[in-house]
């Protein structure tokens, strides 16, 4: 059905395992899948830390089709900003590239839910590619374990930032929190959570593009700045690992991204002390913003954080939303 037999080794293997989901009833026609959004840099750790959050999430709705391609119809928040191209789209990229690697012409009808805006920093692409990789893998009978799926989901996540960075789309495909030690060779390590590490999530009421927000970047940092920043991601990392707040609020600072994109953000400031003020372990910038991110030593806190950081963005303007959560700790949830 997808290849003739006479195809080189590595296509027939792809064919057999295929057909092998196909026939043992395996591989079923549709999926749903929710990936949830996600905090990345975490202050400290400019495109190599980042977490999930149980919400807002992204639903995708994936169906084999009869012929190849990948067709994309979206819903949800500002969901008309996004383009249905597969090719240009993160969860149709993302499904390509798996396609692709494992050399399988199947064809996807992908409906996608937005429930994470794109633009908000709260990984909206990264969600979308990480419930399209998980889906069109079950699809298939799973012939990708989940970190097979990370590079996968990163080329999706390329189409929207235009450089590969894994703080979103990973924290997204294993939940938790991640450390991305290296990115050549990939190495992605999971870090401890403590129990009652808590997050909020602020998104205002408008969008940054990440392409433009990563452009404003400094091309080189000076070299005391380097060493500060590494102490701060090491001292965050052993916070983490002995539970110890004060020292994960002492470590979230970001000396890279935080000074060139607070300015995208009207109040920042005045947010963040608000954040701050009620209780919060630390906060900073969301991905590339413009949402903000606490993290809390409980669930009341981080509500009270959530509704303090609401009502300084009004006195400074501007609507927005609460996200508060405890740390998303699983996969995409396949809902059927
Ligand atoms: N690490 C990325 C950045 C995350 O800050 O550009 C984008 O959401």
């Amino acid at each position: 059905k997808v290849m003739a037999p006479e195809q080189p080794l590595q296509q027939q293997v792809c064919y057999t395992i295929y057909n092998y989901a196909w026939k043992t009833g395996r591989m079923t026609k549709k999926i749903k899948v929710r990936a949830t959004a996600s905090v990345a840099n975490v202050s400290c750790g400019f495109d190599c830390l980042g977490y999930a959050i149980g919400d807002p999430a992204d639903i995708l709705t994936i169906n084999l089709k009869d012929y190849p391609g990948v067709n994309i119809t979206l819903s949800g928040s500002k969901a008309d900003t996004i383009t249905t191209v597969a090719k240009y789209n993160t969860a149709g990229k993302a499904i390509l590239s798996l396609l692709n690697s494992l050399e399988i012409n199947q064809g996807f009808n992908v409906h996608i839910e937005k429930g994470v805006p794109p633009g908000s920093g709260l990984g909206s692409s990264a969600a979308s590619a990480a419930a399209a990789v998980v889906g069109v893998n079950e699809l298939l009978g799973n012939p990708l374990k989940l970190d097979e799926l990370l590079v996968h989901g990163m080329a999706g996540e390329a189409v929207a930032s235009g450089e590969f960075h894994a703080d979103n789309i990973a924290p997204a495909l294993f939940g938790g929190m991640i450390l991305i030690r290296s990115y050549d060779p990939l190495d992605i390590l999971q870090l401890p959570v403590p129990e009652n590490l808590f997050s909020t999530a602020v998104l205002p009421d408008f969008s940054v593009n990440t392409k433009d927000a990563r452009r404003m970047l400094p091309k080189r940092v000076p070299l005391k700045s380097a060493v500060e920043q590494a102490g701060h991601l090491a001292g965050f990392t052993l916070g983490l690992y002995k539970a110890d707040f004060d020292l994960l609020g002492r470590s979230m600072v970001d000396l890279f991204a935080e000074p060139v994109r607070a300015e995208l953000i009207p109040g920042y400031h005045i947010v963040r002390q608000a954040a701050m003020d009620t209780g919060a372990i630390g906060c900073g910038i969301s991905g590339s913003g413009p949402a903000l991110f606490a993290l809390c030593d409980s669930e009341k806190i981080s509500r009270k954080v959530g509704i303090a950081m609401v009502e300084s963005f009004k006195k400074n303007g501007l609507n927005s939303i609460a996200y508060p959560s405890p740390i998303q700790r699983k996969p995409p949830e396949i809902l059927g």
